[in-house]
């Protein structure tokens, strides 16, 4: 069956944060919001009837994991990027970002360095820093129009360093990282005995003819000393469900990860909805995802097609992997403030402020494309319009 990812769903008055939040947000709630990294896309009706289905028991308490649940992901992982894993290696998480600090917390101390590559996603920096680690940052370079990573750099920042949390694909610019890179940054950690945190929530959204590469797949070693994060939330829109889970194939790595999320902190429960969803989606959801990545690559190309022709001095990084791009502004010359001004209160649009990912993000913006083809066209009007 075919898809329709043009419908526009309206979601105003559903408490959803894209666009019920968007007077505390932007101080302007008429914005099209382009914005935090959820679809406007409905959730697949496969998923939306297995919870339907679980509903119609009128009992709602502690629920376990099924054996059906493990299988999904396997099966999952194994199909989509080609990674085998086992049952025991699988935690959980409630979401991503819970997962990440449970982390910080199991392979590092206080006081550690923690190496996060700018500008990223803005809960890296606070994983780090509300943690009582040490932030080291290793900021990304551009190299023939993509971003790219300082070797050389990334190799004093690991030295003395416990952790690095990675963003692959990578949130915001984009990257799809490849083998060559993946080894490289593998090696690294390896020299300087640095665990690998290593966030792949946007391993889905790969936008052809790139491939993603789970880092823990490339190398034994690099699976011993890594803790990998996935989560159906990205790929079928159930972010509102927290279904996160860690791959950790190291058995003494995975205890200590374990001991804080369960021990420590009582965070191994699920939810019903989440657990069959989870189920459901990945069962279910490989024809789906195909026809939203095919459908999410022609917004990424219209994108850079319309801002050609109405807004050229804007430089667009386009994605490789992930929903959302990432947009360089500043050859207007407006500082953000100002840039703000137009885009939030002249334009009408809502967009991620670049600076928040890092201070080498100023003067960029980022754009959620995880929206009706329309929204695109109407956001970058909007923009040129005041420009
Ligand atoms: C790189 C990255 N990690 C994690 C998350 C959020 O994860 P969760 O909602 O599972 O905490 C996002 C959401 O935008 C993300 O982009």
């Amino acid at each position: 069956m075919t898809y329709n990812f043009d419908e526009v769903v309206d979601r105003t008055n559903t408490s959803c944060i894209k666009w019920d939040a968007r007077q505390g947000v932007f101080g302007n709630p008429e914005v099209l919001p382009l914005w935090v990294a959820d679809m406007d896309f409905r959730s697949p009706q496969f998923v939306i009837d297995a919870i339907a289905q679980r509903l119609t028991h009128p009992v709602l308490g502690y629920t376990l994991r099924p054996d059906s649940y493990f299988e999904a992901i396997i099966g999952w992982v194994k199909r989509r990027n080609g990674w085998s894993i086992e049952r025991d290696w699988i935690a959980h998480c409630p979401g991503v970002v819970p997962g990440l600090n449970v982390a910080v917390l199991a392979y590092t101390n206080p006081g550690d360095r923690i190496v996060i590559q700018t500008p990223v996603y803005p809960p890296f920096f606070d994983a780090v820093n509300h943690n009582g680690r040490t932030l080291v940052e290793n900021p990304l370079t551009v190299a023939d129009g993509r971003f790219v990573i300082d070797f050389d750099d990334l190799d004093q920042k690991l030295a003395g360093a416990k952790a690095i949390i990675l963003s692959n694909p990578h949130n915001p610019v984009g990257r799809v990282f490849d083998e060559e890179e993946l080894r490289r940054i593998g090696e690294l950690c390896l020299k300087h005995g640095v665990t690998i945190i290593s966030d792949e929530i946007h391993s889905d959204i790969i936008l052809p003819p790139h491939r993603h590469l789970h880092i823990a797949n490339l190398d034994e070693r690099f699976a011993a000393a890594s803790v990998t994060f996935m989560a159906p939330s990205k790929t079928f829109n159930l972010a509102g469900l927290s279904t996160a889970y860690a791959v950790i194939p190291n058995a003494e790595r995975r205890a200590r990860y374990l001991h804080v999320l369960e021990q420590q902190l009582h965070l191994g429960m699920g939810n019903i909805a989440g657990i069959v969803g989870l189920e459901a989606a990945y069962r279910h959801g490989d024809e789906w995802l195909d026809q939203l990545v095919t459908y999410i690559k022609g917004n990424a190309d219209l994108l850079e097609e319309l801002l050609k022709a109405m807004l050229p001095k804007v430089t667009l990084y386009k994605p490789e992997g992930t929903y959302l791009a990432w947009m360089d502004f500043s050859a207007y010359g407006l500082d953000d403030d100002a840039l703000d001004r137009k885009l939030i209160h002249e334009a009408q649009v809502g967009l991620n402020s670049g600076s928040t990912f890092g201070t080498n993000g100023r003067g960029f913006r980022r754009i959620n494309l995880a929206c009706p083809r329309a929204y695109v066209k109407e956001a970058v009007e909007r923009m040129a319009r005041v420009l």
